[in-house]
């Protein structure tokens, strides 16, 4: 696909239609991401892929606003960062979910970034615990990987 093409045609995707995304299309997915820039050329993202329905539907739950929709999503690319490498983790992780989104669109694929870091469980109620904690121990990341979003990704259901 021409570049502008992607770029125009690049928005948040969050209904899916149900067909598995091919592992091949994941991994060029997160092949692109690694192209991103880093400061310093730190490469302090690193990318993990959840294409099991329980695992998603619990990664689903994380917050009680803006992530629900994730169950029926087929695949999701957590997007962590090596808070060890660098302090501008956050910054490099924004700019590999961007080539993230952008390459699944490349791919015919649609995705939307789901925020993880810094939000609490419950919007309401700062003391619900964080997203993030939540994730950390679903998924057995370890220390010094932060989190700081989730992107999931499907066949766009129109
Ligand atoms: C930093 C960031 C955080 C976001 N967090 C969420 C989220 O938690 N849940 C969600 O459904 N969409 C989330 N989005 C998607 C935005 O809502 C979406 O990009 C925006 O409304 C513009 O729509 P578009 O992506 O279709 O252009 C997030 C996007 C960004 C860049």
């Amino acid at each position: 696909m021409d570049f502008l093409e992607v770029i125009k045609k690049r928005h948040s995707v969050r209904k899916y239609d149900g067909r598995p995304v091919e592992r091949e299309l994941i991994e060029r997915i997160i092949s692109v991401a690694e192209t991103a820039p880093s400061s310093k050329n730190t490469k302090s993202s690193a990318f993990m892929i959840v294409d099991d329905a329980d695992t998603i539907a619990a990664i689903s739950e994380m917050r009680d606003r803006g992530s629900a929709f994730v169950k029926d999503a087929p695949a999701v690319i957590v997007v962590l960062g090596d808070e060890t490498r660098t302090d501008l983790w956050v910054d490099n992780c924004a700019i590999s979910a961007t080539f993230i989104q952008l390459a699944a669109t490349d791919s015919g694929l649609g995705s939307c970034w789901v925020h993880v870091n810094g939000r609490p469980r419950v919007s309401s109620d700062p003391d619900s615990g964080s997203a993030e904690d939540y994730l950390r121990g679903l998924l057995g990341v370890k220390d010094g990987l932060r989190i700081l979003c989730v992107i999931s990704l499907g066949y766009p259901a129109e």
